[in-house]
Parts: structure tokens; sequence; C-alpha cells
């Protein structure tokens, strides 16, 4: 097994390993490798959807997604991401552009999202990359005087954020649900690292803050969110499977792929 950082601040790439046959050993290096840099990148499987699952699983507890209407029917836990058939217009209005803009996942969520995982089984021929950035690099970078203002404040996220873009994916009951408040500033379980805890998707406002104050704040912190040597683009091969740590890292769909193209992936979201 090999593994190299994707930049010296977030990602590791890995190649020489068969997830389904590791040992011990190799995941404790894979797990270790995940929680220094964020996102874990292991090329070149051959998985199945139970493989996927049960790799998935070895992470945390799943969970299947809110949006319903892209659960793989046969397994709940795996939202199948792109696969259209291109006569269905909702469905191609659930799975296009879905992903794009940066964004944690589930911060509208109650329970901690961990992580997300994809595996990779119909790429374009080009465009579709899947951006990262490291939150952790994003608040060492905040100035003293930003760290200590933000320090006691909580953030509300909501599916769409305020515009609620997106949310016609969402199944009526789901869409009334209340926004899920956090900490700004994320000291993360494991690693006990901080982290800046915002992301322009989903924020719907700063606690106690009026709107005005709380978007001039945000405009001035999301500055701060891509940082030198901190941000890496991921240009998939089939066969990747790529987990990021949505607790210190936010990501984006890059787009750009051409539409008469598929671009495929299983998703898993787990939970601590
Ligand atoms: C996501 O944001 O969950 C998906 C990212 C991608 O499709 O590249």
């Amino acid at each position: 097994m090999h593994i190299e950082k994707a930049v010296p601040k977030v990602g590791a790439l890995v190649t020489g390993i068969d997830v389904k046959t590791m040992s011990d050993a190799q995941w404790g290096q894979l797990y270790q490798a995940w929680l220094d840099t964020g996102v874990l990148i292991v090329r070149g499987q051959d998985l199945t959807k139970a493989d996927f699952i049960a790799y998935s699983s070895r992470f945390g507890k799943l969970k299947p997604h809110r949006v319903k209407a892209t659960r793989d029917p046969a397994f709940p836990e795996i939202t199948l991401m792109g696969v259209t058939t291109g006569s269905d217009e909702k469905k191609d209005k659930l799975v296009l552009n879905r992903g794009q803009g940066w964004h944690t996942d589930s911060p509208w969520d109650t329970e901690i999202c961990k992580g997300t995982q994809l595996y990779g089984l119909e790429i374009p021929s080009y465009g579709g990359d899947t951006l990262f950035a490291s939150m952790y690099a994003a608040y060492d970078a905040l100035p003293a005087r930003l760290k200590e203002r933000i320090a006691p404040l909580k953030v509300a996220f909501g599916y769409g954020g305020r515009s609620r873009q997106g949310i016609e994916r969402l199944e009526p009951e789901d869409q009334a649900r209340p926004p899920a408040v956090w900490d700004m500033v994320r000291v993360h379980p494991e690693t006990k690292r901080r982290s800046l805890y915002i992301n322009p998707t989903h924020v719907i406002n700063i606690a106690g803050m009026s709107e005005a104050e709380g978007d001039r704040l945000l405009a001035e912190l999301y500055w701060y969110m891509l940082q030198p040597n901190a941000e890496y683009r991921h240009k998939w091969q089939a066969g990747d499977i790529v987990i990021w740590d949505n607790r210190c890292t936010v990501h984006s769909a890059a787009g750009g792929n051409p539409a008469d193209q598929r671009r495929v992936h299983w998703r898993t979201t787990i939970m601590e």
C-alpha cells in the first residue's frame, strides 16, 4: 500500500490496496490518513453495493440520505448520484447540479455527519471534478480578533440555506423541519483540532445577530475558506472511492462535464 499527500494540507491518495481484503493494520493506516488529511482517496477498487456498504460502515454508522427519491431501492443507505433516464424531467431535476457550491454535508441534520463517501462508476471524458478545502486551514488563517469574535457564536443551517435552493428534492414533511444549530468553531472529536464550521450553501443565519450583521461577518469569514496548499481538486477515475470528513472540510462538485455523458457515483452518508 502506498499513501501520499494530495496537497500539503488536505487529502491523501492511496494505491496498491484492495479495501475488501486489507488487513486490520492497513485499515488503521487508512483511517489515520483520513483523520490527518480530511479526504481519503483510494484508487482502483472493484466493489458491489454490499462491498461499498461494508467498507463505508467501517468509518461509522450509515444513515439513508434525507432525499428519498435518489436512494437505491434495494440498499437505502446508498444514494444514486447522476443516475437519470434522460427522459424523466423530475428525476433529471433531482440529479443535475447536485452538490455544486461549497458546502459540508448534512449540517441541517441534528446529528453530526461524520463523513460522506463516493464511489466513482461512470466518469465523463472531461469536467465533473470534486473540489475540497480544509476548514482547519481556514480557521488557522483567521486573525486573532476574528477567532475571538466567533468563539461563542452558533450558526443555523437548513437544506439549501436561506434561498432553500433544491428544497423540492425533499418530501413535504422534511421541507418543514426547523434549521439545525451548530458551533461556528468546531472542535474535532478525534483530532481535537479547531475548524471553521460555515458554508455558503446551507447557512441561514448566525444565532442572535441581525441578518445584516450576520451576513457582514459571514462575508468576511468566507474570504478565509480557501487557503494556499489546503485546496484539492479531485479528477475522478472509475474505481475511485473518496471519503471526506464533514467536520473539518468543505467540498463542491465543480461541474463543467458534458451533458450528453453520464457521471455516476454511489454515495453513503456516515454519522458519528
Ligand atoms: C456532494 O456534494 O455530495 C457530491 C459531490 C460531487 O458529486 O462531486
